[in-house]
């Protein structure tokens, strides 16, 4: 089956949005300190270009969790890969992540962080796909909401591909 990728979302139209959640970001948290944790690999392309963006002070760390593996349907079982490094006693912490789909993966990562000892937790996805929603989940900051259709690029993949596109596109089969 030979497969395409359209484009969804340009480099141009994600820049600027990032650009412009930085700026709120940034207004949100003046005087803090914001801790980023990236969740891989995912949310990696996503979070270097909103830190490069935000104005307060930042540190960063991540976190991986078991994925999709090769498919395009969840498994709905989600366990941690690769634990955080540093404790997030006392921080603001941003969690930054791709996209929530079900809500599943970050259901069960806001519920691990929560007894961690952060002085707040919140939640940045770069895309939301709200039609796909299994567990009631909303991120306090969102970059675009897109429909129910497949996505890559942006650090998101298929198969472990497409993670490199400057852009998010949706993967077309052609039969
Ligand atoms: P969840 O279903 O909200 O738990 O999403 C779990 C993870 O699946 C997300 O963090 C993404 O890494 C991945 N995922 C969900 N939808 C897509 C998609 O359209 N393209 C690529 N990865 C996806
Ligand atoms: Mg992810």
């Amino acid at each position: 089956m030979a497969e395409r990728v359209e484009v969804l979302l340009s480099e141009e139209e994600v820049d600027e949005r990032i650009r412009k959640m930085g700026e709120q970001i940034s207004k949100d948290y003046a005087g803090k300190n914001i801790h980023l944790i990236c969740i891989l690999k995912g949310g990696s392309f996503f979070m270097c270009e909103l830190a490069k963006r935000i104005t307060v002070p930042v540190s960063i760390d991540f976190m991986s969790l078991s994925s999709y593996g090769e498919s395009t349907q969840s498994g709905g079982v989600v366990k941690i890969v690769k634990d955080l490094e540093e404790s997030l006693e006392g921080k603001h912490v941003l969690v930054v992540e791709d996209i929530v789909d079900t809500g599943r993966s970050l259901r069960y990562l806001l519920d691990v962080l929560k007894d961690r000892g952060a002085a707040d937790v919140k939640l940045c996805v770069l895309l939301d796909k709200p039609e796909r929603r299994v567990i009631d989940i909303e991120a306090d900051y969102t970059g675009f909401q897109i429909p129910d259709e497949f996505v890559v690029g942006y650090g998101m993949d298929y198969a472990q591909r497409y993670r490199n596109l400057p852009y998010v596109g949706v993967v077309k089969f052609d039969s």
